[in-house]
C-alpha cells in the first residue's frame, strides 16, 4: 500500500506531522511525502520541528497570488508526481487550497483519496471562504473520511457519500500532546523559551492574538485592531499577536497597532513558541481553525472572532464562544472573561472534545487493512 501525503500549509504540516510519523512506522505502508509549498516560512518551522524531510516540494508559493494560480500550479505540479509515484492512495488533510487542488488531481487519476479532518461544516459556502467549498469537494471524492468526531462525522452519514467513515479524533491532539510533553520535559526547551518571553513576566494578564481568515479581510480586520487598541488602554492587560504572513492581514495590523502600548507584534511563532505562549496565556483571541481545537484542550477561554463555526463541540461544551468581528463585542467580550472570574471558570473546565492522542494511530491502521476502535469523546 503506497500512500502518498500532500499538504502544504502551517496548519496541515503541524496536523499531518503525526500522521506521516505513523506512517512511515507503520511495516504494511510504503509512506511518501509531497509538500506544496503553499506556505513557505510557516511550512518550514513545522517540518523542521518535527524533522520530516519532504521526497517532493512543489515549492508553489509567490507573494500574495491568487487561489486559480496556486490551485492550477498544484494540480500540474501533482501530476507529474503522481506519474512517477503510482500512490494507491493520496492523504490530504482539511480545506485549503492545496488539499482540493490535490484531490482533484488524483481524482482525475482515479487514485483513492483519504481525507484527514473530514466532515466539518457550516453549511455557509461563504463562511469560511474558500475553505467550506474546498473540504467538501475532497469529500464527495474520497474513499475514506477520516471525521474528528461524532458531529462531522454526522455531517457525512447524512450527505449520503460514498467514502467509509471513521471516527478518529483529531490529529492535532496528536501533536499537541507530543509538543506540550516535550516543553514539559525539556528544561533546555523551557530554559530558551522563557527567556525569550521575558517580556511577558509580571502580573499583567495576557491575551494572546491570532487571525487570517479571508472573509475578514478589509473591515473585520480594521474592527479587530480597533478593538485591540481599545483594550490595550487597561494596564492591567498585554497583548501578544503573532501576525499571519498574509499581506492582506500583516499590512493593516502592523499599520495600525505598531508601536502602541501593551500591543507586541511578533513574527509567527514555531509551534514549540506558540504552544508555550497558549499555555502562558490568559484569553485566546482567534478566528483560526486549529487554536479554537487546541485551547480548550489546555483550558483556555477562546473568542472566535467569525460569525460561524465548523467547530461546534467546544461552543457545546462551554469552552469557546463566537464574537464575530464587531468591535463593542470583542472588546466586551474579553472585558467580562478578564473582570468576572466566575464568567471566566465556566470556560475552562470543559473535557476535551477533539480528541485523546490516537488519532494517527486509527488513521495509519485503516489505511493498512486493519481493525480500528473509533473515537469517542
Ligand atoms: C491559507 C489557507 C487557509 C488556512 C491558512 C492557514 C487557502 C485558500 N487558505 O490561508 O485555509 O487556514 O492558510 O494559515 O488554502 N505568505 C508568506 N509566507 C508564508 C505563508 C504565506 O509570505 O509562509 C503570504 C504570501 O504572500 C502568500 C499569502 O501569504 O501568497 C497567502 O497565502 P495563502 O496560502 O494563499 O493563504 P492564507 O491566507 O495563508
Ligand atoms: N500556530 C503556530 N504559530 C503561530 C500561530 C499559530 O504554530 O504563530 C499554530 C496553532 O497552534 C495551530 C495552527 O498554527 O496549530 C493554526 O494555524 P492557522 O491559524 O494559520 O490556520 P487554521 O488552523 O485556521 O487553518
Amino acid at each position: 500500500m503506497r500512500v502518498l501525503s500532500v499538504f502544504g500549509t502551517r496548519p496541515e504540516a503541524i496536523k499531518m506531522a503525526p500522521v506521516v510519523k505513523t506512517l512511515a512506522a507503520e511495516e504494511d505502508i510504503d509512506s511518501i511525502t509531497c509538500v506544496t509549498g503553499q506556505h513557505r516560512t510557516m511550512l518550514d518551522q513545522v517540518l523542521s520541528l518535527f524533522d520530516i524531510t519532504p521526497d517532493y516540494d512543489l515549492s508553489v508559493m509567490s507573494p500574495n497570488q491568487t487561489l486559480n494560480g496556486l490551485a492550477g500550479k498544484v494540480i500540474s505540479g501533482l501530476d507529474a508526481i503522481f506519474e512517477q509515484v503510482q500512490p494507491d492512495y493520496v492523504l490530504v488533510h482539511g480545506d485549503t487550497t492545496t488539499a482540493m487542488a490535490a484531490s482533484l488531481a488524483a481524482f482525475h487519476r482515479n487514485i483513492k483519496i483519504g481525507h484527514v479532518e473530514a466532515g466539518l461544516r457550516t453549511y455557509d459556502l461563504a463562511k469560511p471562504w474558500p475553505e467550506e467549498f474546498n473540504r467538501r469537494v475532497i469529500d464527495v471524492a474520497a474513499a475514506k473520511l477520516f471525521a474528528p468526531t461524532a458531529t462531522s462525522a454526522d455531517n457525512l452519514e447524512a450527505e449520503r457519500l460514498s467514502g467509509e467513515i471513521l471516527v478518529t479524533g483529531n490529529t492535532v491532539i496528536d501533536a499537541l500532546v507530543e509538543t506540550a510533553g516535550r516543553i514539559r520535559s525539556d528544561l533546555k526547551i523551557r530554559t530558551r523559551l522563557d527567556a525569550e518571553f521575558s517580556f511577558l513576566d509580571g502580573p499583567r494578564r495576557i491575551l494572546l492574538v491570532t487571525g487570517h481568515r479571508r472573509e475578514s479581510f478589509g473591515d473585520g480586520f480594521l474592527n479587530i485592531c480597533k478593538a485591540l487598541a481599545e483594550l490595550a488602554r487597561r494596564s492591567d492587560l498585554q497583548i501578544v499577536y503573532p501576525v499571519h504572513l498574509n499581506p492582506n492581514v500583516s499590512g493593516p495590523v502592523h499599520e495600525l497597532l505598531s508601536g502602541q502600548h501593551n500591543i507586541h507584534l511578533i513574527e509567527p511563532q514555531e509551534y514549540l513558541s506558540f504552544i508555550y505562549l497558549m499555555n502562558k496565556a490568559d484569553i485566546v483571541l482567534t478566528d483560526s481553525g486549529g487554536v479554537q481545537e487546541e485551547a480548550p484542550s489546555l483550558g483556555k477561554p477562546v473568542l472566535v472572532m467569525r460569525d460561524v463555526t465548523e467547530r461546534p463541540e467546544a461552543v457545546a461544551a462551554g469552552g469557546v464562544r463566537l464574537v464575530g468581528t464587531d468591535v463593542v463585542r470583542i472588546k466586551g467580550e474579553v472585558e467580562r472573561l478578564l473582570d468576572d472570574t466566575g464568567y471566566y471558570s465556566g470556560f475552562t473546565h470543559i473535557l476535551n472534545p477533539y480528541g485523546d492522542g490516537m488519532a494517527s494511530k486509527r488513521i495509519a491502521a485503516a489505511l493498512a487493512g486493519k481493525a480500528v476502535v473509533p473515537f469517542a469523546a
